[in-house]
């Protein structure tokens, strides 16, 4: 790293930050090293209202299905709305919520508590109860935000679905969560265009194994033509404006399952990954504390969507959690052009700028072709903080981010979590931590994060390993809902003797700095533009299109603009099509996986051979896939190949 430049905070962040300088989060870090429970036992004391106290911290007596805080009770939904308020934040800014065509309507923290109140006690009229669990398949919105912290403050576990999956993703996840209600809306506005939502649940709930749900509450978005099922469907407002604007919350366990969010791994269907109520809430609120510097008068805004962990933790809990301002945008960079995010940054004072290397990269590409949308032709001088979270950044989009939006004045935090994780985990400190583009530098105070050799062992810096995690923390995935034996087969193996937290991705540390890197997943899972995909899946998905296709194989290969691209290899049941057939079937087979999983797994590149690459035992030879994806010359022993010839056929040669 050393010919990279170092960019350090400068001493007026230092000065200000939640966490100054390296001396302070080394004490942090040493603390956590030498009292492990006292460290977290006293962020949760401070960072969390608890209706009970917790007694105990950590119990590890049934590893690794750890528990946190298990004696304590609280409520997710007053340690976000009432206890800001009962701190005199009533009227304070708690959501600025933009539209996509450009309307802005806030809502206070009194106003944001009200709603979920009335959205609470409306789940209650229709018999939603602790316990229960609740999908919510709703775009970026106040509603969301609220139909979130309704599900919490009833005890009910919501599961929500980001609203671009299919009917069948959507009722895959209804059958195996057994949901007794869905949140939905009418429509959603993206990009100009109004899609679909209610429309997408009744066809899921036609779809079969959906019995459990008994209600479907629908929030008015656009006033669209939509089907209603008597005694099955209504329309929220109809529901909630009867109700009180006031609903005692449900203490619940610590323990107790806040949310269920499915992501893919690398065999199977999508994992239901259960986050707990005090251990998650704590670390969303402390990561936001330190990592995001929050302020009472930052306006804070992360970009992602909240069907994912990031608009999980960093738009429903942690910046509400901490009594913060923030943005919650429904559209897409793009529209009405691509300067719209440094426009959002310019209206509403945007301090601290949360989004995904994917957005900054196809930014720099439209804002390099015209300078009406280059981020100089906007004022983003309120900036203070950027972050960049789900996929590594390029150093090159990095120095651009840094000094095109950040004036080469805020500090960048490249934040390594993941869903399971709940938070942060290894990422900068912005008061604290010398950046290096690329690199997510150092691991969150208390997260002993490791790279080991597959045996467990530790690897010397500058050697690439397997990145683990060594004790369990507060906010960590509970189990795989209704599948205990693949959380512990997927996280904590047998290799690492069930000790240690397996992430999925490889990393390597710095050999002066121990900086962390990671180096990508070393699982069959991919990343299309910081969207998780699981290669199996969209194989399943390809090869359930049954009249068409006979065998379907899937990779990854680098992309500029979404970091990895989706290519299919794909065996018909008739003859291998070439020319203007072969682009008419390919896109037959990129619109069913569309429908199967939902258009952000559809295949960029389709390639069509008489059989797969596979040795003599039928197995087969994905290297060699993921090197004719990059279209690299297969430099791969072939010598176990079966069929040669195939490679010819399956090269990109158009
Ligand atoms: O491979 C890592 C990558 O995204 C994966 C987690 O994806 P997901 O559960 O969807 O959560 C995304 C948002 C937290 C990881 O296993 N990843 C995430 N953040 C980074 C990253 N890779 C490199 N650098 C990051 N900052």
């Amino acid at each position: 790293m050393s010919d990279i430049t170092i960019h350090q905070p400068s001493a007026e962040f230092v000065k200000q930050a939640n966490v100054s300088g390296m001396a302070a989060y080394e004490a942090l870090c040493k603390k956590a090293e030498t009292d492990y429970e006292g460290f977290w036992a006293e962020q949760a004391r401070e960072l969390l209202s608890w209706k009970t106290p917790f007694t105990k911290v950590l119990d590890e007596s049934n590893a690794p299905f750890f528990k946190w805080f298990e004696d304590g009770t609280l409520n997710a939904s007053y340690n976000c709305l009432d206890r800001n308020i009962e701190k005199g934040l009533g009227d304070k800014t708690a959501i600025i919520f933009e539209a996509d065509g450009g309307e802005v309507t806030k809502a206070t923290y009194s106003q944001l508590l009200a709603k979920t109140c009335q959205y609470a006690n409306a789940l209650k009229s229709v018999g939603v109860k602790k316990g229960d669990r609740v999908m919510i398949y709703i775009s970026m919105s106040i509603e969301g935000v609220a139909a979130m912290q309704a599900c919490a403050r009833i005890g009910a576990t919501h599961s929500v679905v980001f609203g671009g999956f299919s009917a069948q993703s959507l009722r895959d996840r209804v059958e195996d969560t057994g949901a007794v209600a869905i949140i939905t809306a009418d429509q959603q506005v993206r990009g100009g265009k109004h899609l679909p939502l209610k429309a997408i649940v009744d066809e899921a709930l036609t779809l079969g194994g959906c019995d459990s749900v008994k209600n479907v509450l629908v929030v008015n978005r656009t006033g669209g033509d939509i089907a209603m099922t008597a005694g099955r469907d209504q329309w929220m407002a109809d529901l909630a404006d009867k109700q009180a604007t006031t609903c005692e919350p449900e203490w619940v366990g610590a323990e107790h399952p806040l949310f269920l969010l499915y992501t893919s791994g690398s065999t199977g269907k999508p994992k239901g990954v259960q986050h707990s109520t005090g251990g998650y809430l704590l670390h969303a609120a402390l990561t936001t504390k330190w990592t995001f510097d929050l302020k009472d008068n930052d306006v804070f805004w992360c970009t992602a969507d909240i069907g994912w962990v990031t608009g999980h933790t960093y738009i429903t809990y942690g910046p509400l959690a901490l009594g913060g301002t923030e943005i919650v945008f429904e559209g897409v960079p793009t529209y009405p052009d691509a300067g719209r995010f440094w426009k959002m940054i310019q209206d509403h004072k945007v301090s601290i700028f949360y989004t995904a290397p994917t957005a900054i990269r196809s930014l720099i590409k439209a804002a390099e072709a015209n300078d009406a949308v280059h981020p100089k032709s906007y004022d983003l001088s309120s900036l203070r903080l950027l972050g960049s979270v789900g996929e590594p950044i390029n150093p090159a989009a990095w120095e651009w981010y840094y000094k095109h939006v950040g004036g080469s004045r805020c500090p960048i935090v490249d934040t390594f979590w993941q869903t399971e994780t709940g938070g942060h985990m290894i990422t900068p400190l912005p008061g604290v931590t010398p950046m290096v583009p690329g690199s997510c530098t150092l691991p969150f105070p208390g997260i002993q994060a490791a790279v080991v050799d597959e045996a467990g062992h530790d690897m010397p810096n500058g050697q690439g390993g397997i990145l683990v995690v060594k004790r369990p923390w507060p906010s960590m995935i509970r189990t795989i809902w209704n599948d205990p034996e693949r959380f512990i087969k997927s996280y904590y193996p047998e290799e690492f003797k069930g000790k240690y937290y397996l992430a999925g991705d490889g990393a390597i540390r710095d050999e002066k700095t121990g900086y962390f890197t990671i180096t990508g997943r070393i699982d069959d899972v991919l990343n299309v533009s910081g969207h998780r995909m699981g290669t199996m899946e969209i194989e399943s998905a390809l090869v359930s299109c049954t009249e068409l296709v006979a065998e379907a194989a899937v990779v990854g290969r680098p992309d500029d603009t979404t970091g990895e691209a989706i290519c299919a290899f794909v065996v018909l049941k008739r003859s291998r099509p070439t020319g203007d057939e072969a682009k008419a079937i390919a896109k037959i087979l990129r619109d069913h996986v569309g429908k199967e999983i939902g258009p952000i797994a559809k295949p960029k590149d389709i390639r069509f051979g008489d059989n797969l690459p596979k040795t003599r035992s039928g197995k087969i030879m994905r290297r060699l896939l993921r090197s004719l994806a990059k279209n690299e010359a297969i430099t791969q022993d072939t010598s176990t190949l079966e069929n040669p010839a195939i490679l010819d056929q399956l090269t990109d040669n158009h």
